[in-house]
């Protein structure tokens, strides 16, 4: 069977490729959704290189932060000991986390990393999972990319970050709700390589359905990390949902 491109993308080119502009404005909206919750204890699903988990944990937060990439933890690991700050870092599996029910006071889940995988019936899951993580009361944002605006995306963009160049085709599959995206990157070096991710997209009442099920109330929902509402044109859906 082939591996699943979520296993392989996300190491260190990743990094070199992606500007990821907007941790600041994500980190603005996050301490203002959990400004509440000070100190309490928050899991960050999945926590990537720890761009959140980092700055949190230095507000006072318990971040534990969980990612399946393990050159992604390496990197929030490094980033820890010379920030200073105490790593609850580990390696699990979204469909599988090694965490207890009931404790924590929020999860956030970042930056479109919910919907990699091939049956709906693990999105579903995952978010299920979430639920049963948090006390009652406890608040989940889920920061999802706006599949309206997605369906809009040029089909091609090209970019340059530190020498490395990007070329990006992109497409949007309406039966399966999927952006399929194909980058060739060339390094400094001359080195070549190519990447593809397939993304499954949620519309508003698909999102609406799963967090019902899974006993979360929806709050609010955004369509950027300032605040604005959602319109086709806004680049996120990041749902504030606290459990029922
Ligand atoms: C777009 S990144 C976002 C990471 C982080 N939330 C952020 O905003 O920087 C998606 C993350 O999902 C992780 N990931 C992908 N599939 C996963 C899985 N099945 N279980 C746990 N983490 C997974 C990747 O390793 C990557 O760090």
């Amino acid at each position: 069977m082939d591996t699943p491109w979520y296993q392989t993308y996300f190491g260190a080119d990743y990094l070199s490729i992606y500007r990821l502009a907007d941790t600041e404005d994500q980190l603005a909206l996050l301490r203002r959704v959990l400004a509440p919750l000070a100190g309490g204890l928050i899991y960050d699903l999945p926590c990537g290189h720890g761009r959140h988990t980092g700055p949190l944990t230095r507000d006072g937060y318990r971040i534990v932060g969980l990612d399946l990439s393990e050159t992604f933890l390496r990197v929030a690991q490094d980033r820890a000991r010379t920030e200073g700050w105490p790593a609850r870092l580990a390696r699990a599996d979204l469909r599988d986390l090694p965490l207890v029910h009931g404790r924590a006071d929020a999860v956030i889940c970042m930056f479109t990393s919910l919907g990699y995988f091939d049956d709906d019936r693990e999105h579903a899951a995952v978010v299920v999972e979430f639920a049963r993580l948090v006390r009652p009361g406890g608040r989940l944002v889920l920061d999802l990319a706006n599949i309206d605006a997605v369906r809009m995306q040029p089909p091609t963009s090209s970019w340059t970050k530190d020498g490395v160049e990007v070329h990006s085709t992109y497409c949007f599959d309406e039966s399966t709700k999927r952006a399929h995206t194909a980058r060739e990157v060339r390094f400094p070096d001359g080195r070549q390589e190519h990447y593809e991710s397939s993304v499954r997209l949620f519309e508003a009442d698909e999102l609406r359905g799963l967090f019902a099920i899974a006993g979360w109330h929806l709050d609010d929902q955004l369509g950027t990390y300032a605040g604005d509402p959602v319109t086709p044109h806004t680049p996120r859906r990041i749902s504030l949902c606290t459990r029922s």
